[in-house]
């Protein structure tokens, strides 16, 4: 914030939920830049509304919540935040992952509760994790993070990317095969039209009954509805979700009322330090822009290559 408004006057939403619709379309119709958080919808109408606009900079890596293709053919570079926030969204998926499979908050509800009278034999029984094989779903930089964590804990990798088709660090497979012979699936995969809902009730129907679901990417990669009774019916072992479909997911979701379903509220990349550096390349990224410079981390670069 401080180097931003060092550089330019600026509007700031002072909100802490985000600017209903109405008012990010008024409120950008005469900038030049815009500061965005991945619960903006910045789309053809809000990029078509503001005829100044030279630059989109996003506070996240991910920038599903922005129409690329109408940025682009205005030819308005759109910058992220890659790399900094990959080891906290790894540890926060490794993190879900061991939550789930040996039954924290059960535990710690469970104690809260006044319910611990002695120790049992069979209470609260999970998942091992050594020598049981992780899937990883999207083998980029968030996935790979994650598989180094999995070697330490002595987990057998493998991964479904089309992008990657090989890597030492894993075997590639299909993703039916992957469901079906991992005893936990990570998913990190971009949000797009191929990937939405992708795990749904056939996909589900795949697993394992044993198998634990971790989904730290974005919410409607995963039919919620579908996870619901596959948990339900116990046709999977748990699910641990940071992200959800919608965010916030409302608490009356029927997902909260299982438990065997962990939901965070989109903390991934929430550690002070990657939140910091997250919002350091945001503003680098959109001071660059505003003053013509290229983005340092830009994602539709061919905006540079578009004749004028
Ligand atoms: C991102 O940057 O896309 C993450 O989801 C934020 O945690």
């Amino acid at each position: 914030m401080r180097l931003v408004l060092e550089t330019c006057e600026v509007d700031i939403w002072p909100e802490e939920t985000p600017p209903p619709r109405h008012d990010l379309l008024q409120r950008v119709r005469d900038k030049d830049g815009l500061l965005a958080l991945l619960t903006d919808t910045v789309d053809a109408a809000v990029i078509d509304g503001a005829p100044r606009l030279r630059v989109i900079s996003n506070c996240a890596v991910g920038v599903d919540n922005i129409d690329l293709a109408a940025a682009t053919s205005r030819r308005i570079p759109v910058g992220n935040t890659p790399d900094v926030l990959t080891d906290a969204t790894a540890d926060l998926a490794f993190a879900l992952l061991l939550a789930a499979a040996r039954r924290l908050v059960e535990g710690v509800e469970y104690v809260k509760a006044g319910r611990w009278k002695t120790w049992n034999l069979q209470l609260l029984l999970g998942a091992d994790l050594a020598d049981r094989t992780l899937g990883i779903v999207g083998f980029g930089r968030i996935g790979r993070a994650v598989a180094r964590r999995a070697q330490g804990f002595g987990l057998r990798l493998i991964y479904h990317d089309p992008a990657v088709a090989h890597d030492p660090a894993g075997s590639s497979v299909s993703l039916e095969a992957l469901l079906s012979k991992s005893d936990f699936v990570s998913l990190h995969v971009p949000l797009t039209a191929e990937t939405h809902h992708m795990i749904n009730d056939q996909n589900l129907g795949r697993m394992k009954p044993t198998a634990i679901l971790i989904n730290t990417s974005r919410g409607p990669v995963v039919d919620h509805d579908a996870l619901y009774r596959a948990l339900k019916a116990g046709r999977i072992f748990a699910a641990g979700l940071d992200v959800t479909e919608p965010e916030p997911l409302g608490p009356d979701s029927p997902l909260l009322r299982l438990d065997n379903c962990i939901v965070l509220p989109h903390l991934g990349s929430a550690s002070q330090w990657t939140r910091e550096q997250m919002a350091l390349l945001a503003a680098e990224n959109l001071i660059a822009g505003l003053e013509g410079r290229r983005l340092p981390h830009c994602v539709n670069p061919e905006v540079y290559d578009l004749s004028r």
